[in-house]
Order: C-alpha cells, then structure tokens, then sequence
C-alpha cells in the first residue's frame, strides 16, 4: 500500500517553533472589517468621471508613451507631472484631495486596471467579483461586500478585461466569451462575457497575496492546532498520499500548499495545475500548468496529460493543484503504483462526498468500471482526507482529518482523527467551536514510525485540543 519508499535519511530542516502572533498579520486579517468609502453624489461623481475622462484623452492626445525614456517607475512619474499640470488648468472646483484623486484615477487608467486598482491596492482583499460595470464585490476577512468601485459602462469594463486577457495572449469576444488569465502578480482571473454573461461583462478575481497564509497563521487564526500541524507533518513526511476537499473558496489550494511545505527538501516534486498558485519553497522542483485551447479550439494540454507525462519525469512527490475529470482515476493509479506521498485537493463538500465525486468524475470520463472497483481504487490509493471548510461567517478551519481504513464490502471504512466541532454562533453569525483529537489511533501509525516519525502516542488520547474564543 505504501510503496517502497525508502526510509528518510536526512531528518527533515528543524522549523521555527510557532508563536500564536499577538494581533493578526497585516495583509491577511481574517476580521478586519471591509472599508467604507464616502460616498459622493451622483451629480458629484457625474462630474469626476467627465473630468477623468477629459483628461485622460488629452494625456493621451499629448503623449507618445513608446518615446519616453526610463523604467516604468521614471516613465510613471513624468506622466503624473503631466496629469497634474492638465489638472491644475481645469477650471473645475476640486479641492487638494479630489484633484489628488483625479491623477491617481488617471494614472490607474492609463498603467494599470482602472477603478480595479484601489482594491488591488488593498491586500487585505482575497477575492473581487465584477457582475457588471456597476456592481463590485470583495471578500475581506472572510465576509463579502458590494463597494462604491465602479467602472463607467460595460465598455470601460471590457477594457480592463481585454488589458488583462491580452497580456496572457489571449482573448476575450463573441467567439471565445470565457476566458481564464492571470495578472501579473499571480492573481487567478476568470471573466465571462455576454452574451454567456447575461448582465454585462462579468469577472472573478482571487487575489495571489502578496503574504501567503501559513502554519503560524493557521493556528493564529485557529483554523487548526498545534497537534493537527504536527500530525500533518508526518503524514506527509512519511509519504501518505492525501486528499484535500473542500467546497468553492474553503482554503484547498492554501491547505494544499502548506501541506506541500513539509515535503523534505531532498524529494523531486512535480507540480501540476490550471493556473501556477503553488508556491513551494523547496529547491528541486518541476512546475507545469496545464494549456486551454487557442482560438482555433486546438493546442489544449489538460491536467491528465501532464499527469500522464509526470509519471516519466521520476517524481518522489507529485503534487495535482484540483482533480476534477478524468484525471481523477489516473491520480489514484499513480498513488496506487508506487507513487507514494502525492497530494491533490478535489471539490466536494465533505469526506464522504469526495468518494462519491470521485466515482462521478470517472464514470463522466467515460471509464467504464464498476462502482466498486473505482472505490477500491480510492481505499488503497487515498490514506488520508484532510477536509477545509469555509464556516458561516467567514472562518476558514481544517474541520476533519480522516484515515481512509479500507473497504469492508461495498462501503470504503474511514476514520476521524481530528475534528471541529461546532458550539454555537455569535450575534454576527460566526460559528464557534473546538477542535478535538478523537481518541482513534491511525492505522498507519506504526508505518509512519518506520519512516523516521517521532510521533507520540499522547496525540492521538481522546480530548479537547483547543476552543475558539466566543466574540
Ligand atoms: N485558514 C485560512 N484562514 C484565513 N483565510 C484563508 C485560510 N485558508 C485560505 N484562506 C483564504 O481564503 C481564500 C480562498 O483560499 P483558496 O484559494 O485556498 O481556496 P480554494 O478552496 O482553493 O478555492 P477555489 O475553490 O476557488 O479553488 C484565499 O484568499 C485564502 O488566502
Ligand atoms: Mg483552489
């Protein structure tokens, strides 16, 4: 079931010990309430975006940006002068704030994603989701809220659409009206387009932060324990093939990344994904990402083939960024054939949906097995499932760990290891609890213990491990 790996020789670098941080890392605030900005009038607001539009086109009446000389930062710099020279001959009446507001709108127009850039500017948001021109969302520490960014029109959102496919050689119109890109900081970006969208251009951002979530975030935002991080890590130190799930936005890939972060540092890993979100710190490894289809429809490259192809690359690790179709039965032949210690995430709602999602994907795929074979392949494939969840106001936690035991007729036996249990909610609606160890011993344990792992019995004794703190 495990493979022949061998033994770790090299132990595996000591890690800082974790500190719970004193106040929540800035960048990554799970409370942090979102920003109100103060609303201007209507008539007010008409009379800015005239004013932005106007000196916008005489900026670029004036400007020939392929002349100037310097680094993007120099070349910034001058046109600001320009801009705030324009501004200064508007007869308008703005005060020193909104004329400062005028050339930093007009800037953002011009080097970057218009209105987008405020709210790329804050770090503290993780996803922005445009439903039309008019309509922003953000989520900010866990919550969602509309904001008073908006662009003109659709055309005005196209624009920033198009600035944005194009730089991924792509493009956004009638004929390919779906498209998934990147911005320069890794950011995922999906927009869809009318007419499949039917209310105006619409596009979903999920932030690449600047500051990824880490253990010491995990526990500092009590999205887990001490004794679940140190049991993780010898999961995957000791070359346990896990599987994350999780519903949309749960914390699959971030899990999966940290996860992928205990991976010793002398092991070959591949990763494979549809959009490079990973960020490993270890030396040797082989990124792919997958390829849509060009204009034509042709040149697509999915997961399952690199998958396929990774199998010849002579991985220790691989690491799949989501299952989601047919690659699904390859994964779990290759962590049934000797490729021990691989990782992926898949999107179900709970423990027991994930087989069922994975019997779904590859009966879908066309693969004609019967169920229980495909569960077979899922009991000796997956040993554990690591389960993040998104709780009603806004938390994210790691919510189960459960050792995949093996099948016992049709049904594949499981057991949790570690649980969230939920208490009660706040007044806002934020779901309190405790984490538990549930007094289950894993299977695996004494193999884990033959690859090097010191874990200690007491972690697995039945009790409360931690409880949130109500308020
Ligand atoms: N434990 C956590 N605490 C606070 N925020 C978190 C935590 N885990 C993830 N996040 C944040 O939640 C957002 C979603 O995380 P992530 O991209 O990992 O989810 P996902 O399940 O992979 O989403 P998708 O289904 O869209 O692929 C990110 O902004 C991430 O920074
Ligand atoms: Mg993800």
């Amino acid at each position: 079931m495990f493979g022949n790996r061998p033994a770790q020789t090299a132990p595996p670098a000591p890690r800082k010990p974790l500190k719970r941080p004193a106040t929540s890392t800035p960048g990554k605030s799970p409370e942090a309430p979102a920003a109100k900005a103060v609303k201007p009038s209507r008539a007010k607001q008409d009379e800015f975006n005239q004013l932005k539009s106007k000196l916008h086109r005489r900026l670029v009446e004036q400007l020939d940006l392929s002349a100037m000389e310097g680094d993007d930062e120099s070349i910034r710099a001058s046109v600001s002068e320009i801009v705030t020279r324009l501004a200064e001959q508007e007869e308008s009446l703005l005060s020193y704030n909104e004329r400062k507001r005028l050339v930093a709108e007009v800037l953002d127009e011009t080097f970057g994603l218009g209105p987008l850039e405020v709210l790329l500017a804050d770090e503290d948001i993780s996803d922005i989701l445009i439903n039309g021109p008019q309509q922003i969302y953000v989520e900010k520490g866990g919550k969602l809220s509309l904001t008073d960014v908006q662009f003109r029109d659709d055309a005005h959102l196209m624009h920033a659409i198009d600035k944005i496919v194009s730089s991924v050689g792509r493009r956004c119109d009638e004929v390919s009206p779906m498209v998934d890109a990147r911005l320069k900081d890794g950011s995922r970006v999906n927009a869809v387009i009318p007419p499949l969208a039917i209310d105006g251009p619409s596009m979903s951002i999920r932030r690449f932060g600047a500051d990824p979530i880490t253990w010491e975030d995990y526990i500092g935002f009590s999205s887990c324990t001490e004794e679940m991080r140190t049991f993780l890590d010898g999961c995957v130190v000791g070359g346990l093939n896990i599987l994350i799930v999780g519903g949309t936005g749960s914390g699959k890939t971030t899990l999966l990344n940290n996860l992928s972060s205990f991976i010793p540092e002398d092991e070959r890993i591949v990763t494979i994904e549809d959009a490079a979100e990973l960020r490993l710190r270890q030396p040797h490894v082989v990124r792919m990402e997958s390829r849509p289809a060009n204009i034509e429809g042709k040149g697509a490259i999915g997961i399952r083939e690199l998958l396929i192809n990774s199998l010849r690359m002579r991985p220790d690790r691989i690491v799949v960024g989501e299952c989601r179709g047919a690659e699904t039965l390859d994964m779990l032949q290759a962590m049934n054939t000797g490729h021990d210690g691989s990782l992926t995430t898949i999107h179900a709602n709970s423990t027991r949906d994930a087989v069922q999602r994975v019997e779904t994907m590859v009966m879908m795929a066309g693969f004609d097995l019967p169920t229980r074979a495909i569960r077979q392949q899922f009991a000796s494939a997956i040993h554990l499932i690591v389960q993040a969840q998104r709780l009603t106001g806004g938390a994210r936690k790691i919510t189960t760990i459960t050792e995949v035991q093996g099948m016992e007729g049709e049904i594949i036996t499981m057991q949790d290891i570690f649980k969230f249990e939920a208490m009660g909610a706040s007044s806002e609606g934020k779901i309190h609890g405790q984490f538990v160890s549930t007094g289950l011993r894993p299977g695996f344990l004494e193999r884990l213990r033959s690859h090097g792992s010191r874990m200690s019995d007491t972690l697995f004794e039945r009790r409360v491990l931690s409880v949130d703190k109500v308020g």
